[in-house]
């Protein structure tokens, strides 16, 4: 098979942990007798430096020609100040809105090489975790109407929170065919006790749930959904969200795995066309020193194999080595414990491509 990929690695930690990926993969596809082609293209504030934009029309369309995105991150402290609609998370939001990826699938693993990694206790975590985070993408606060205005308390700002039926069955429809293979079990996480548009998001949720009649639903507030996390992760199988509050309740289950180095997720819309990122961010204050997880990224690459080529045993040979390293003590400095020494991105991206 030839992958023909568009690699983003964008800023802070993101070029690399995709370097890694990337050396990963070139393992894979010699191993399995495949053929990896990329283009590598500029994003977020990367291209704004180079290009005084955050997505240049180029790197948007290479995007659609290809099978598949790699994604590092984009975002720096430096652009803290650009007005919202120029900040480089944007470049991140378009590509998501205009490939129409609105399903972000985030797998929120404790491998039980892990267990003592997790920041919950072992006796909470069982010592072993999978969480499948299906967080809603390109609907939502994130894309609602924004503005400023004048009121009586001063001038305020404001971000729409706006959910359409068709937005909210399609995420819904996409976490149950998961759930289906899987333990069978949906949890949808809203505010309806609140929101108007948490209201209709359960209505939706509870309608779509009657064409999957084998899978159990239940509804929890998101609120209480954070609490519970912490209190008893072991209960989740599938959650469904929206696009916010995936944001938040991913960030908290991955670091139950272990560390959010360790979170992969893929972005899909209705074809085998995904875009695939760690969940973890930029990170510029570790940026440039190789010594950020390149797991997520790794893990990422893995979650493109399978979903966007139904590459299983290639999938599975990157996931095990993973999981491989992990077990023989290998360590980044998010995931170290007492008294061992962390190895670097490059170290661990070595590693991980000698087990293929
Ligand atoms: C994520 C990130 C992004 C988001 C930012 C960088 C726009 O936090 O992928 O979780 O909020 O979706
Ligand atoms: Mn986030």
């Amino acid at each position: 098979m030839i992958l023909n990929l568009t690699l983003i690695p964008g800023d802070g930690i993101g070029p690399e942990v995709m370097g890694q990926a990337v050396k990963v993969l070139a393992k894979v596809c010699d191993k399995f007798g495949h053929t990896l082609k990329y283009e590598t293209h500029l994003a977020g504030g990367a291209a704004i430096k180079e290009r005084g934009t955050f997505l240049p029309d180029e790197t948007l369309a290479a995007a659609r020609k290809s099978d598949a995105v790699l994604f590092g991150a984009v975002g720096d402290f430096k652009y803290d100040t650009l007005p919202g609609d120029q900040r480089p998370e944007n470049a991140i939001l378009k590509l998501r809105k205009e490939l129409g990826l609105y399903a972000n699938l985030r797998p929120a693993i404790l491998f039980k090489e892990l267990a003592d990694s997790s920041p919950v206790k072992k006796e909470i975590t069982g010592g072993e975790l999978d969480i499948m985070m299906v967080r809603e993408l390109t609907g939502g606060i994130y894309f609602g109407e924004k503005g400023t205005k004048e009121t009586p308390m001063g001038p305020a700002a404001y971000d729409v929170e706006i959910y359409s039926t068709e937005e909210i069955r399609r995420i819904a429809a996409a976490a149950f065919e998961i759930a289906a293979k899987r333990k069978k079990k949906v949890t949808s996480v809203d505010k309806a006790n609140v929101l108007n548009s948490s209201r209709l998001w359960r209505s939706v949720v509870i309608e779509t749930a009657k064409n999957y009649p084998g899978i159990e639903l239940e509804h929890i507030y998101v609120d209480n959904a954070a609490m519970q996390l912490v209190r008893n992760p072991g209960h989740f199988d599938v959650i469904v969200t929206s696009n916010m509050f995936g944001d938040i309740l991913s960030d908290e289950a991955g670091m139950i795995a272990g560390s959010l180095g360790m979170l992969p997720s893929a972005s899909l819309g209705n074809g085998k066309f995904g875009l695939y990122e760690p969940a973890h961010g930029s990170a510029p204050d570790i940026a440039g020193q190789n010594k950020a997880n390149p797991m997520a990224m790794i893990l990422s690459a893995a979650m493109m194999l399978r979903y966007s080529f139904g590459l299983t045993r290639e999938a599975d040979a990157v996931e095990n080595a993973v999981k491989s390293v992990l077990a023989g003590g290998v360590r980044t400095a998010d995931i170290v414990g007492a008294g061992v020494k962390p190895v670097s991105t490059e170290e661990a991206g070595n590693l991980i491509g000698q087990k293929i």
